[in-house]
């Protein structure tokens, strides 16, 4: 099975990861990973950070010519401001000549994760808990998302609100996007389509409300949530399991969404609005076409009972809005124990559009690893031996 780990703190001298059961013989290029990256650092209302960064995945290990060996991979994305750093992260030296930080942002791991270690300064906390971490999950991920388009299951995504400004159209959403996932690469194409906004929404007009909403916000020194969608076409029946919590596919991939720093909602299709709803309204209806068994609709994003039922995959993440205000809140200096206003440092306003690429990559372990369950093997050419998608 798929686990990777990831190391590195936000200003360290790079991010590290190793990805382990990987099968052997997946083509993968540095250049396909580097994509992903790229993604992820893009849209508007980002902090001036994305600008220092452009992250590189280095492959170190575990693929020979283009080509994963099913050994280990390991990767490292240098810290191109590292330079900058080096004194305030030192591996070595006592510190004493670095200020250090008590003075916690609201909303933040600052306090907890402080009081946690028992740390006098709150650099030590926030440089492991900034989602800079959620570069080096983007790269371990893609290994996952490249074996899945392999097999014809494409991961994509797209932003349905940034605070005020949301698609309220959602049939006009529906239609763009079943006309996309026509393609042979399914929900990706849906990606690459929200791609072309800066806040990766799919009707203009809210894209353009979005991005005038980021700039008053920013001039308010103030910062903006909102929710994603995560898309999965290509999935056949069956995959997960309904028969032990543990393995159930609804609650993994919720799981994964919900790490993701600053996202405190998921939901499975259209989760929370269909509780208001009478039953007959909700579920999913069985017909025939040309002797094939469809549904009528795909309120429940694809997963029954834990399982995928064929129909695309739908989740709904939200994203709370960023921590770190221009224009502060109240804190506490912890060292001298006096109220003042909470400290601010170089933050995005927005970061939901690159919350949304994070996303699908988070997914794809999970969808790949019950993958993989069900018709695994130690390669590529193995497993196309035992995958036939069921009708
Ligand atoms: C892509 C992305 C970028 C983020 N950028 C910032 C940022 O610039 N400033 C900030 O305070 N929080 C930012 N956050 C949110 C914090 O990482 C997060 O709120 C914090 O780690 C506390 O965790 P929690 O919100 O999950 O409880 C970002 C999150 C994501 C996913």
């Amino acid at each position: 099975m798929i686990r990777y780990l990831t190391a590195g703190e936000s200003h360290g001298q790079a991010l590290v990861g190793i990805v382990e059961g990987i099968p052997a013989g997946l083509s993968i290029s540095t250049e396909y990973i580097n994509h992903q990256l790229w993604r992820r650092q893009q849209g508007y209302g980002r902090g001036g950070r994305m600008r220092i960064e452009t992250d590189r995945v280095e492959i170190i290990s575990g693929v020979r010519f283009g080509k994963t060996l099913g050994s280990p991979i390991a990767l490292v994305i240098q810290n191109r401001d590292w330079a900058n750093w080096t004194q305030k992260m030192a591996i070595e030296g006592d510190g004493k000549s670095v200020e250090k930080i008590s003075v916690p942002r609201p909303g933040h791991v600052d306090f907890a994760g402080m009081k946690k270690y028992g740390f006098d300064d709150i650099r030590n906390v926030i440089e492991r808990g900034s989602a800079r971490e959620t570069a080096m999950r983007v790269a371990c991920s893609t290994f996952a998302r490249k074996l899945l388009e392999d097999f014809g299951i494409f991961i994509g995504s797209h932003v349905l609100s940034i605070g005020s400004a949301k698609v309220t159209d959602r049939s006009k959403i529906d239609r763009l996007i079943r006309k996309l996932t026509v393609a042979s690469c399914g929900a990706y194409k849906t990606t690459e389509e929200a791609d072309k906004s800066e806040v990766r929404i799919l009707d203009p007009e809210v894209s353009k409300k979005a991005i005038a909403l980021i700039k008053r916000t920013k001039k308010l020194g103030d910062t903006l949530g909102g929710i994603f969608e995560v898309i999965v076409t290509g999935a056949p029946v069956g995959l997960g399991s309904y028969v032990h919590f543990d393995r159930k596919l609804d609650g993994l991939l919720t799981q994964a969404l919900m790490s993701i720093h600053a996202v405190k909602g998921v939901e499975i299709g259209q989760g929370f609005a269909n509780a208001a709803e009478f039953g007959s309204n909700v579920h999913d209806g069985f017909g025939l076409h040309s002797g094939r068994v469809v549904r009528t609709s795909n309120k429940a994003g694809g997963l029954e009972g834990g399982i995928t039922n064929g129909e695309m995959i739908v989740l709904h993440a939200a994203m709370k809005p960023i921590s770190t205000l221009a224009n502060p809140l109240r804190s506490v200096d912890l060292k001298r124990m006096k109220t003042l206003d909470a400290r601010y440092e170089r933050s995005d306003v927005c970061a939901v559009p690159a919350c949304s690429v994070i996303g699908e990559a988070v997914v794809a372990p999970v969808l790949a690893n019950a993958f993989l369950e069900k018709y695994g093997g130690d390669s590529v050419r193995e497993i196309r031996t035992r995958y036939k998608k069921p009708s």
